[in-house]
């Protein structure tokens, strides 16, 4: 790289406004919703780093795409350039569409959850493990010991313990239905998992007679991952990266919200035909009929070319870079933050940032809300008040306490996400005047959608 800038790999052609506010006008905010951000108005937030799921632009040839769209009920040619496309990246025999992830998981844990099963992957995101765990199966996290060590920096955090999934499989006969993995791994700081990892993941499964599937949200962004730091990987397509990544697995899930550049829509892939029609009557059930599952045709269409762009090498470096732009600067300005940064987001260490506040005070919570009413820089707190509470009713410290600054695709420019980094700055050194919070007011389940917060004295 001959300049130091990363400029993005776009021009914009259409723009939406971002409304200026005060500190005086996003306290007042605040205080309304209960210091919990996800009950802010989205005009009352500057820069929205809440989730990279949904939240990214679309480019001109997908809303081109969109009017392409044919709305048919039944045997759509939009499904047709949908399933082309899904099946040029993921060459499963049966695509099923689906209007997000959670969706796909619900279908696929029903035909195959329930009482007795058990269901191990790098480590669930919370749908995934919500939806295994509603069907009566239990849901296992089996990520390498560095995976769970924020300040590790080892090049592929989100490996699977093969050891460890080896000797659960064989002390969990034929109580396994499917294993998965989890790629980036977004519960464990949007870490990728090496292709390496991937075969000998695949190995061990077939070896126990067990399906192996992908939670591919980010799939993507961890091919190119798997090419800027695999041994071996470097002069590959990114495209073809993903193609081996398909061929050592049985079937996937897919949020399409994410790399596929989507604003919805998700899918179901698989190999087993008899699977594959059970899945199919469950989705006519919930989402619709198997050629337009829960979308639109023009849904289908702007996926599709959504996935063109997904692995096109000059977007994909600009994208691991310019969050790498985000968590280097931080990091340098002596914030805590997970190592090493992450494909979608970076993920500041709250616990680390204010270590006066015990972890049952909500570091992370105490963090966000900062960060909020100092710059209106919208983020999510990814800890005690995400998993604090327990099944039976008690409440206990989460492993970390993070707050995730997640980047939607291709919205923020770099004046946008250098503004980021001096609202951080401004937070950092006020941290000791954070104070702790208190829940006055909570749900019985997922309670930090919710919840209502008053600050400590
Ligand atoms: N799997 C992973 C790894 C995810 O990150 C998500 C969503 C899902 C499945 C579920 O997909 O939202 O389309 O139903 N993650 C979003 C996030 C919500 O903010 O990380 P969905």
């Amino acid at each position: 790289m001959a300049f130091r800038t990363i400029i993005e790999p776009f021009r914009i052609q259409s723009v939406a406004p971002l409304r200026m506010t005060t500190p005086a006008q996003r306290h007042a905010a605040v205080v309304a919703a209960g210091y919990n951000l996800f009950s802010l108005h989205a005009l009352d937030v500057m820069i929205d780093l809440l989730t990279d799921s949904g939240t990214g632009a679309m480019s001109r040839d997908q809303w081109a795409a969109i009017q392409h769209g044919d709305e048919s009920y039944a045997g759509s040619p939009s499904y047709d350039i949908f399933r082309e496309a899904v099946q040029n990246l993921f060459p499963f025999k049966h695509v099923i569409p689906t209007h997000q992830g959670r969706a796909a998981e619900k279908i696929l844990f029903t035909a195959l959850g329930g009482k007795g099963k058990a269901v191990p992957n790098n480590t669930h995101f919370d749908t995934t493990r919500a939806n295994i765990e509603y069907s009566g199966a239990q849901a296992v996290d089996l990520v390498i010991a560095e995976g769970r060590d924020p300040a590790n920096p080892h090049p592929f955090k989100g490996n699977m313990d093969v050891a460890a999934l080896d000797a659960f499989l064989a002390s969990h006969r034929n109580q396994v239905p499917v294993a998965f993995i989890t790629i980036t791994n977004n519960s464990g700081g949007g870490q990728p998992v090496s292709l390496e990892n991937l075969r000998q993941t695949s190995a061990v499964c077939r070896r126990h007679g067990v399906p192996l599937f992908l939670d591919a949200c980010r799939f993507a962004e961890n091919a190119w991952f798997i090419r800027e730091r695999e041994p071996g990987q470097q002069n590959r397509e990114v495209a073809d990266i993903v193609r081996e990544m398909a061929s050592l697995a049985d079937g996937m899930t897919m949020s399409a919200k994410k790399d596929p550049m989507g604003n919805i829509g998700g899918w179901l892939a698989l190999n087993d035909d008899a699977l594959a029609e059970q899945c199919r009557n469950l989705l006519i059930l919930t989402e619709g009929f198997p050629t337009y599952g829960g979308l639109a045709g023009r849904d289908l269409e702007a996926l599709a070319q959504g996935l063109r762009e997904a692995v096109d090498h000059d977007y994909l470096r600009y994208r691991i870079r310019s969050t790498a732009y985000l968590g280097d600067a931080l990091a340098k300005a002596g914030i805590p933050v997970v190592q090493p940064i992450g494909g979608h987001a970076v993920y500041l260490d709250a616990r680390a940032l204010l270590p006066h506040i015990a972890p049952l005070q909500y570091p992370g919570q105490a963090l966000a809300v900062a960060l909020y009413e100092t710059g209106g820089v919208r983020g999510c707190e990814i800890g005690t008040v995400m998993f604090g509470r327990q099944a039976d009713g008690s409440e206990t410290a989460a492993t970390l306490d993070l707050v995730r600054l997640a980047i939607p695709r291709r919205t923020y420019t770099q004046s946008h996400i250098d503004y980021v980094i001096e609202v951080c700055e401004e937070v950092a050194r006020n941290a000791k005047a954070l104070r702790g919070y208190r829940i006055i007011a909570e749900p019985a389940q997922l309670r930090h959608f919710t919840a209502r917060f008053a600050p400590l004295a």
